[in-house]
């Protein structure tokens, strides 16, 4: 029998999507109640290019938080091809962005303002680098002609590689990596300005969780889950003690209704059960030693914040994941694992 009870340092969630409006309030709770801070992912629509919509979205963040919550979100800057350099400087420069997000124009939810070609941020991303501001990147390739399960490792070839290439010191964070290439990549880099966030999901499930006795679509997200040799590799990296991993639920919340459709949207919400699930899969790993470190620590160390204060305590109590988070007009949110039992709670 192992432990009874763990105690981890406060964590930090490091790709997070809390939407707007009733969404925001609905879901912003989950985080705020467990998580020190969260790199907050910009995504709107319309999307957050501007430091001044990044701290206007900031407010309202700021606004729905339960009082004393503690919980600090930290913005990003959604790129397009016409962003200024100067905007990204003056930005960061003030504590609006925390970082910037490449997403493949088309690539992905919300991402049709994203860049189209590499060539067209040239200037940001000297930019980035010359200033020490980390480029968060949805590593998918958007050619119509690659195999949806293959964007990842094709971008990895493609563009990524000329990034890493064109700005030897820009501070890089693959993001919701799905595969032993990207896994391998990382573990690879030795400048150590290359991380990568996982999530959940890709540690727990394989794709055939997305078929299993019909479509499931509660466990469709982008980048889609991949085949079992991609998530074993997830779990080795996660739990291997490298610093260059570290935790990011990606959690995306979409109304039910808007995911069990004919055109279901990407995305799985996973926040308030996130911590729960990684660390059931550090214990099969026998790696909980190594979980304080992927949750609280390699993320902070990596973006250069101090550790947060306080702590968190896990029980082995088994507990039910609640189903549904209801926004206020009634519409409801599935949870991640809603329905399952889940060999931890939090105290
Ligand atoms: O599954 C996903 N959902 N992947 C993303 O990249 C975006 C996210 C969302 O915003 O819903
Ligand atoms: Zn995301």
């Amino acid at each position: 029998m192992g432990i009874e009870t763990l105690t981890i340092r406060r964590p930090d969630d490091w790709h997070l999507h809390l939407r707007d409006g009733d969404m925001l309030r609905a879901v912003l709770a989950s985080s705020a109640s467990q998580y020190g801070r969260a790199m907050v992912m910009p995504n709107l629509k319309p999307p957050v290019t501007t430091a001044g919509a990044a701290l206007a979205y900031r407010e309202r963040i700021r606004e729905a938080l339960p009082i004393d919550s503690g919980f600090t979100p930290m913005m990003t800057c959604y790129l397009c091809d016409a962003t200024d350099p100067a905007e990204i400087r003056a930005g960061f420069n003030c504590g609006a962005f925390a970082a910037a997000k490449l997403y493949p124009a088309g690539a992905t939810t919300h991402s049709e303002y994203g860049v189209t070609s590499v060539e067209r941020i040239g200037g940001v991303l000297a930019t980035m680098q010359e200033i020490g501001m980390p480029l968060l990147i949805h590593g998918e390739s958007t050619d119509p002609v690659v195999d949806v399960f293959d964007r990842e490792a094709a971008f990895l070839r493609s563009t990524l590689a000329l990034i890493l290439t064109r700005y030897p010191r820009l501070k890089v964070v693959l993001e919701h990596i799905t595969t032993e290439e990207a896994a391998d990549l990382v573990l690879r880099d030795e400048s150590g300005r290359l991380a990568a966030t996982i999530t959940p999901q890709h540690l727990m499930f394989n794709r055939n969780a997305m078929f299993a006795g019909g479509i499931r679509p509660h466990y469709y997200c982008l980048p889609v889950l991949k085949r079992e040799r991609h998530r074993r590799a997830l779990r080795r990296a996660a739990t291997s003690g490298s610093p260059a991993f570290f935790l990011g639920t990606d959690s995306a919340p979409h109304e039910t209704g808007a995911k069990e459709s004919a055109c279901g949207c990407a995305g799985i919400f996973s926040a308030p059960v996130a911590l729960q699930a990684y660390l059931t899969v550090f214990e099969e790993e026998q790696a909980l030693s190594r979980f304080e470190a992927f949750a609280s620590e390699n993320g902070a160390r990596f973006y250069g914040v101090p550790f947060n204060q306080g702590t968190l305590t896990f029980q082995r109590t088994p507990t039910r994941v609640t189903g549904d988070v209801e926004l206020a007009d009634g519409r409801r949110i599935r949870t991640f694992l809603g329905g399952e039992t889940l060999p931890w709670t939090l105290a």
